[in-house]
């Protein structure tokens, strides 16, 4: 329990400590959701899953779907237009034991887009609006979770779609909302939209809003509680290849000195983090898996960039042991 920053409500559930690991394609998956939990997330998310593929058994599902006893409470994402098949989505979730449910009505890549998914869905909120309502009438009993983006076009400042749909998401019985600060049309460039942030909060006082963009450091998160007074951060780019962001917030929060891991330190969560891979992949998958979160890691070395190569040349789980082997083995305390 952190004393600066105040619990996160989530309908029912109180999680007691705000900054949560977002939904993140590619990286949220149960081993790094372990790991950042094991460093101060109190909360976390599955990455983005196709609704459709929820109602079919396959090595997808398996993977994506795949928690444990320690992994709580856990977010589970979905991502669709169809009422009926989101709705039965939701409920394959709650089966499963997934703590809360959160529609991503956000996601800008161009393939899905073109489908009229995710963030495709700013530009239609009566149909965002008919999901929201199947999932929550399919799912009564779990916390229901919304990811935004500020509008759908780039330069739409009226943002008249964002309110429609928060407005009847609330209407609906949706527990919180995730808002990206942009615009589904900026992807992830230009800066995010603060004051955004804080015309939603001041709009929605007793609404549990979570915002998200731009929240790259400890002090990022900092400032943006005290300009937005948003409840909650959903810490994205900011906590990949850093899992211990979320004690270093706590740490500043309550004005200690934000502590930089050790070398050892970083080199005993990189062992740890490829054998929660391993469990999880097998062998040869992990090492790609983790060939990608080493070089994310690397960012934390004081040698950042020679590491980023060391870990794009590794093609097996010796040659990333290796890596570790000639660049952690110091215990130089990296500059934070
Ligand atoms: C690699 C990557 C994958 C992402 N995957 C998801 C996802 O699966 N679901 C989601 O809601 N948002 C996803 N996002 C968006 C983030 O959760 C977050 O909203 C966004 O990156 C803005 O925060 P930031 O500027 O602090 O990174 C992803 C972002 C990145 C960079």
């Amino acid at each position: 329990m952190n004393a600066a920053l105040s619990p996160l409500r989530l309908g029912p559930l109180t999680i007691d400590f705000p900054v949560v690991l977002a939904a993140l394609a590619g990286y949220s998956d149960l081993p790094y959701r372990t790991i950042c939990r094991e460093l101060g997330a109190p909360f976390a998310t599955t990455e983005v899953m196709l609704d459709k593929f929820l109602l079919q058994e396959g090595k997808l599902r398996r993977h994506l779907l795949r928690s444990d006893a320690g992994d709580h409470p856990v977010g589970g994402q979905i991502m669709g237009a169809d009422p009926a098949i989101m709705a039965r989505a939701a409920v394959i979730l709650r089966d499963l034991g997934f703590d809360a449910i959160d529609l991503n009505f956000a996601c800008p890549v161009k393939k899905v887009v073109s489908r009229k998914r995710g963030g495709h869905m700013m530009a239609d909120p009566e149909g965002t609006l008919e999901v929201i309502r199947a999932v929550r009438d399919a799912v009564p009993d779990r916390p229901l979770m919304i990811k935004l983006r500020k509008s759908f076009a780039l330069g739409d400042e009226a943002c008249e779609a964002f309110w429609t749909i928060s407005r009847g998401a609330w209407a609906a019985g949706a527990d919180a909302i995730c808002v990206h600060a942009r615009a589904v049309g900026q992807m992830y460039k230009g800066q995010a939209d603060w004051a955004f942030l804080r015309r939603v909060k001041e709009a929605f006082p007793d609404r549990t809003i979570i915002g998200s963009g731009d929240v790259r450091t400890p002090a990022d998160a900092l400032r943006m509680f005290g300009e937005t007074g948003v409840d909650g951060i959903a810490a994205a780019r900011g906590a990949i290849g850093n899992p211990w962001f979320f004690r270093q917030v706590g740490d500043l929060a309550s004005g200690r000195e934000m502590t930089a891991p050790t070398l050892a330190e970083q080199r005993a969560v990189m062992e740890r983090h490829f054998a929660l891979a391993v469990e999880l992949y097998g062998e040869q998958k992990a090492t790609f898996v983790m060939r990608h979160f080493g070089i994310s890691y690397g960012r934390m070395h004081p040698h950042a960039k020679r590491i980023r190569m060391a870990f794009v040349a590794v093609r097996s789980a010796a040659e990333w042991r290796a890596v570790l082997d000639e660049h952690y083995a110091g215990e130089t305390v990296p500059a934070v």
